[in-house]
């Protein structure tokens, strides 16, 4: 569904992603790797926000490397950013409805997808009319997915969805995710490798902007040299 190869990217003189190659296929992925590895920049060139110096990023059999966001995201690419980005000021249903924006859905089909999401996360049909911003923070994260839903993408892309939520509730929100990774293409970049593990089919580390190791969740998941980087042994 998503290939990228060979990836560059700068910003400036600084060079983040030195020739960088993912897949996202059916399923989903997870890519990990420290603060600063190039995650978000990684993201950011899905999204066209980061141009690419070389290489080639191919969608859906279209090749989108030098095609601007709108298009992509009309396409099919939905991001759930690593900060959350919603309108405080507006109310859940609101910005719900913002998602749907910039889509090739008819307004007429926003109320199913609405009802879709609402199943998913029947919180936020219980808090449809409060406002975004007096959310708590695990109720903004599933607003955030929500919204990311509403486009009804083809792949769904969240930048470390469990940054600064407990433990209970990234248990919550992931198992969600499992879920929803047998309608959509799912690509998570996460610090929290261990719980990531058990909701993708395959992962990659990354390193000051090199994939390091790549393979399904199994063995990532034995593997010594992950154990002692990420999963704290
Ligand atoms: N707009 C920018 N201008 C200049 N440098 C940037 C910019 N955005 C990111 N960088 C640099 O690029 C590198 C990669 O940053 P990036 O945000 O992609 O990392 P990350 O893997 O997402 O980290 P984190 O886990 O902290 O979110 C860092 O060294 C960062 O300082
Ligand atoms: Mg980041």
């Amino acid at each position: 569904m998503l290939s990228i190869k060979n990836a560059k990217a700068a910003y400036g003189k600084i060079q983040v992603l030195h020739g960088l190659s993912l897949d996202v296929g059916r399923g989903s992925v997870g890519l990990f790797g420290p603060n600063g590895a190039g995650k978000t920049t990684l993201i950011n060139t899905i999204l066209g926000l980061v141009p690419l110096q070389s290489g080639k990023i191919v969608f859906d059999f279209k090749d989108v490397t030098t095609r601007p966001t709108h298009e992509r995201v009309r396409l099919g690419i939905s991001v759930v950013p690593q900060e959350r980005e919603l309108f405080p000021w507006l109310s859940v249903y609101e910005n719900l409805v913002i998602g749907a924006e910039n889509t090739p859905l008819g307004r007429d089909d926003i109320p199913q997808t609405l009802e879709e999401v609402y199943a998913i996360f029947p919180i936020l049909r219980e808090r449809h009319g409060q406002l975004a911003g007096t959310l708590s923070g695990g109720q903004q994260r599933m607003l955030a997915v929500g919204r990311a839903l509403m486009a009804r993408p083809k792949l769904l892309i969240l930048d470390e969805p469990s940054l600064g939520l407990q433990p209970s509730i990234v248990h919550e929100l992931f198992n969600i995710l499992k879920e929803m990774k047998e309608r959509v293409g799912v690509l998570i970049t996460e610090q929290n490798v261990r719980e990531s593990l058990r909701v993708v089919d395959k992962g990659y580390i990354i390193e000051n902007g090199r994939i390091v190791l790549s393979g399904n969740a199994d063995e990532l998941a034995s593997n010594p040299e992950v154990e002692k980087a990420y999963l704290g042994l």
